[in-house]
């Protein structure tokens, strides 16, 4: 018994050494999980270090429908589709943490694997643009793919493959993925040491940019390809084509991309934007942010960025933002589905705007770190909302893969139990009332994505780096309470109420009269 305790002890000091023995280890494995995650997301032809036992080669006709490779990428959450608007986004969050906090991944040893994870999406970014004018956005068929559960060994087919090109531009697109290109180049030149994979990212940022620039009219990708509407809609594009800029001028120095950025701010009226939240949709709160961080010539981006971050943090009136009873952000509609998203994105933004500006910092950090504590555990349901790192950790993600059911009529109870663990997942999040039922059929509050961790593994980064203490989770030892579900109803329901009861009282006082006005004689004497 001493023995087997004093080995332990000791094995956990080694690895505690290997690593850094100031580093929290409960930040330290959320990073490796949150890694691991995008292991389990891996499309195409796996490496033989695959960790993922239940992923397997798939994908692999993926671009044959046009004749081009478009094998390998990553699937964007539950299902088999792949998608560049995402995952752009999501490279350029993980990158940007990655650049701010790289001490977090090299503490932790995550140096690799970090590399690892945006590689597999940068060259399958590389594929997509194979020509400069031609990117793709979107491979499998929506309503094909939605209407398969299962595993990655039988999806269905076709799954066709969908582009923007100089006829059929898509601005939004093309720009974001530039962003995506130019802030990997800079992760991968400055802090993962590959020089001359920054220069080939770095070439195709600089190429794509031009295409958003080039190819007229402006305008969002769902013109050119209406089949992504049902999932990433967009309806902006000079938020884009800032960020592309800002994100090469990064890159280069070159102040071409710092002077486009700035006038495209300036065209796009980005400062006067009433609900810039950062999303997938629309990276104008990214866009405040990067450009205080960058660009010193003017205080336009700072201004906005401040203004932006106070209002929602202190849920001023008026403003997008309120907080749950709870605590967390809730941002009216955004929140509805995927609650944790703009609670993440704006924790992230405060602590990067921390980086580039300390006028703010205690405001910016203490609301950063409440989302994050209530995300791993400070919250009514005592639950880290993240895959596998607690007994109440969410056990029903919205996941084909990791369910093992094949039965698209039964996803709830077949199988009973998920298959396999989809550790380091962040979950959609819970609802308004601070609650989460943990059901796989629940879309909005268990469905995993990409994006939903990509702000998660830079603020789990940050945490590292500023030297976190335990998360809430480690300490809790009660079981996940029970809950039930409130039915709200809605402002608008209550006034169609209300306004369909006052008709009919209208109508059968109108009928009542009529009936009295026959029996009074009107009838009547009308027939006489
Ligand atoms: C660090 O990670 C690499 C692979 O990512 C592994 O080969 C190495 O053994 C690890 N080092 C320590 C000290 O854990
Ligand atoms: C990383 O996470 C995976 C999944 O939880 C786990 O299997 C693996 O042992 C972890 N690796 C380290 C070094 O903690
Ligand atoms: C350009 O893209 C549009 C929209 O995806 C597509 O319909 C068209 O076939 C493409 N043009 C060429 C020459 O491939
Ligand atoms: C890159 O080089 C720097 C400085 O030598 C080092 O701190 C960092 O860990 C290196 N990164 C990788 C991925 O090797
Ligand atoms: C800066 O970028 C512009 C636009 O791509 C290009 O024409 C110019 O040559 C670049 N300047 C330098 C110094 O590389």
């Amino acid at each position: 018994m001493r023995c087997r305790t004093l080995g332990l002890f000791l094995g956990l000091a080694t690895s505690v050494l290997a690593q850094d023995s100031t580093v929290n280890q409960y930040y330290s494995a959320l990073l490796n999980d949150s890694l691991w995650f995008y292991e389990a997301q891996r499309s195409g032809k796996l490496p033989a270090n695959n960790r993922v036992d239940w992923r397997h080669d798939s994908g692999l006709e993926d671009g044959s429908d046009h004749n081009i490779d478009l094998v390998g990428g990553y699937y964007d959450a539950g299902d088999y589709l792949k998608f560049t608007i995402p995952l752009a986004h999501s490279l350029v969050l993980v990158a940007w943490g990655g650049i701010e906090w790289y001490d977090g991944y090299a503490k932790t040893n995550r140096t690799q694997d970090l590399y690892d994870m945006m590689r597999w999406g940068t060259d399958w970014l590389i594929k997509a643009h194979p020509d400069p004018n031609i990117l793709y956005l979107q491979v499998g068929d929506g309503d094909v793919d939605n209407n398969y559960w299962g595993p990655d060994t039988s999806i269905p087919t076709p799954r066709p493959s969908y582009m923007i090109n100089a006829t059929a531009p898509g601005t939004d697109a093309a720009a974001l993925t530039a962003a995506a290109f130019a802030s990997a180049a800079c992760l991968f030149k400055n802090q993962l040491n590959d020089s001359s994979y920054a220069e080939t990212l770095l070439s195709h940022a600089i190429s794509l940019y031009s295409f958003a620039e080039t190819a007229q009219p402006f305008q969002v990708y769902t013109n050119a390809i209406p089949q992504g509407k049902d999932f990433y809609d967009t309806n902006v594009f000079y938020p884009q084509l800032v960020y592309g800029a800002q994100w090469i001028f990064r890159a280069t120095g070159n102040t071409t991309y710092r002077d486009k950025a700035s006038t495209y701010f300036d065209q796009g009226q980005l400062a006067a934007a009433t609900t810039p939240l950062l999303d997938w949709s629309d990276p104008t709160g990214a866009v405040y942010v990067l450009g205080a961080g960058i660009d010193n010539t003017n205080t336009k981006y700072s201004t906005a960025a401040k203004s932006y971050l106070d209002t929602i943090i202190t849920a001023k009136k008026g403003g997008p933002c309120s907080f749950t009873s709870g605590g967390l952000l809730w941002c009216g509609g955004y929140s509805n589905s995927n609650s944790l998203i703009p609670a993440q994105d704006t924790a992230l933004l405060a602590l990067l705007y921390n980086v580039y500006d300390k006028s703010r910092e205690s405001d910016y950090n203490s609301f950063a770190i409440k989302q994050i504590d209530y995300m791993l555990g400070n919250n009514m349901m005592l639950t880290p909302y993240v895959v596998g790192v607690h007994m109440n950790s969410p056990v029903n993600p919205h996941h084909a893969g990791a369910s093992g059911g094949t039965d698209i009529g039964n996803i709830n109870s077949s199988p009973a139990v998920e298959a396999h663990v989809l550790y380091g997942a962040v979950v959609g999040g819970p609802d308004e009332d601070d609650k989460f039922f943990d059901e796989r059929s629940d879309y909005d509050q268990t469905e995993v994505a990409l994006d939903y961790n990509a702000p998660f593994q830079s603020l789990v980064a940050y945490q590292i780096s500023a030297g976190a203490g335990d998360p809430p989770y480690a300490s809790i030892t009660q079981p996940r309470p029970k809950v039930t579900r409130s039915h709200h109803i809605q402002k608008w329901l209550i006034a169609v109420i209300v306004i369909v009861v006052v008709f009919a009282l209208a109508a059968i006082g109108y009928l009542a009269w009529l009936k009295r006005h026959r029996l009074c004689g009107g009838y009547n004497k009308s027939r006489v």
